[in-house]
């Protein structure tokens, strides 16, 4: 099924009621974007668990908003008793929780599911399912609630006919809606404001140019693809002004893990002087990490970086290391930008005292 274009909102994914026999999520498969605009249909935990894998959704928060449907699609499919379904939903959260390590909004989405599910232990399963749909809902309108409120806390910092270096996609492809680093520049375009998103490539899968560069020019914001290896120039020419990249997961010490290639970025940021800023909501942290030396980093398959879109680019066999994300160290992140404010500087104190409000 094609999706069908919406300027004002793009909505990665979605619950569809109508699917029978009990509904289903439904998702834009973000692997064939932005040639084409396709909708998946999930009606099984495995294929959940592979949209996830796959990256037909991917993002840290969307990543979550779909482990929590899917926690309604593996119990649908099994046809839980008033007995099983308890212990169904802990199996179906364990298996989802194996589709990718690093972004925390997945255990996060399944952390919610997993508790609401125990106060609900003693009801039925027609009773418990309306309740699980409910919380998958709500974790979805709050990211949405969420995304809105980084966009308004950070478009202050864009700088009115300057450029913000982006990297990978934060936009809302990666969220319910809206995104994270992309909200900033979504609200203060809103705003009337001028200036020009460079947009990262992003190797070897390409998120910054299949699909930031989509996002942002269906919104009508001046885009500027460039190559990952073009970021320093772009910053020596005064080009670009500020960077401001999306989560995985943030440490209680602010260290930041986000998709390989970012901490280069902040290096670049800090030599050229420039202010380098992540915008992540609540569900992005991890305070149970004290640093960012214990946040896990996925490894991907070797063939993403020995082809280019399916493409061969290299010899065969020559050994590849294929890390997902890096971990950018606080001190040389300016800022925060959080759905309760900026946090700037950061430390761990400030990041206490901001996510306890
Ligand atoms: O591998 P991906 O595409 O899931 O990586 C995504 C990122 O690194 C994003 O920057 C991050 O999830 C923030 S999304 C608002």
């Amino acid at each position: 099924m094609t999706v069908p274009r919406q300027l004002e909102a793009i909505r990665p994914l979605w619950w569809n009621p109508d699917i029978a026999p009990h509904g289903a999520l439904e998702l834009i498969d973000q692997t064939r974007l932005p040639g084409e605009t396709v909708c998946l249909t999930c009606t099984t935990l495995q294929s959940v668990w592979d949209a996830i894998k796959t990256l037909q959704v991917r993002g840290a928060p969307a990543i979550g908003v779909a482990a929590a449907y899917g926690v309604i699609v593996g119990l649908d499919e099994r046809s839980p008793t008033d007995e099983t379904w308890p212990d169904l939903v802990d199996k179906a959260c364990d298996h989802l929780a194996t589709s990718r390590p690093t972004a925390v909004n997945l255990f996060w989405a399944l952390g919610r599911m997993r508790n609401h599910a125990r106060r609900l232990a003693d009801q039925s399963w027609r009773q418990a399912r309306i309740a699980l749909l409910d919380e998958a809902h709500r974790i979805r309108d709050e990211d949405a609630a969420m995304c809105r409120a980084i966009g308004e806390a950070g478009q202050h910092l864009v700088p009115e006919n300057g450029g913000i270096i982006t990297h990978c996609n934060a936009g809302a492809l990666a969220t319910s809606e809206y995104g994270t680093a992309l909200a900033v520049m979504y609200a203060a375009h809103h705003r009337g404001r001028k200036f020009t998103a460079y947009v990262d490539e992003t190797r070897p899968l390409l998120q910054g140019s299949r699909l930031t560069a989509w996002e942002l020019q269906q919104a009508g914001i001046n885009t500027m693809l460039i190559c990952d290896n073009m970021a320093a120039v772009m910053m020596k020419e005064g080009k670009a002004q500020i960077v401001i990249t999306g989560a995985d997961r943030i440490a209680a010490n602010g260290d930041t893990a986000n998709k390989i290639g970012t901490y280069g970025l902040a290096v670049l940021a800090a030599a050229h002087d420039l202010p380098f800023y992540v915008a992540a909501p609540s569900s992005t942290f991890d305070l149970a990490l004290k640093d960012g030396s214990v946040i896990p980093i996925e490894q991907r398959d070797p063939s993403e970086v020995r082809t280019v879109m399916d493409r061969q680019t290299a010899p065969d066999d020559v050994p590849v290391c294929n890390p997902a994300f890096d971990v950018t160290p606080a001190r040389l992140i300016t800022g925060i930008i959080t759905e309760k404010g900026v946090i700037s500087p950061v430390t761990t104190q400030a990041i206490q005292t901001a996510l306890q409000d």
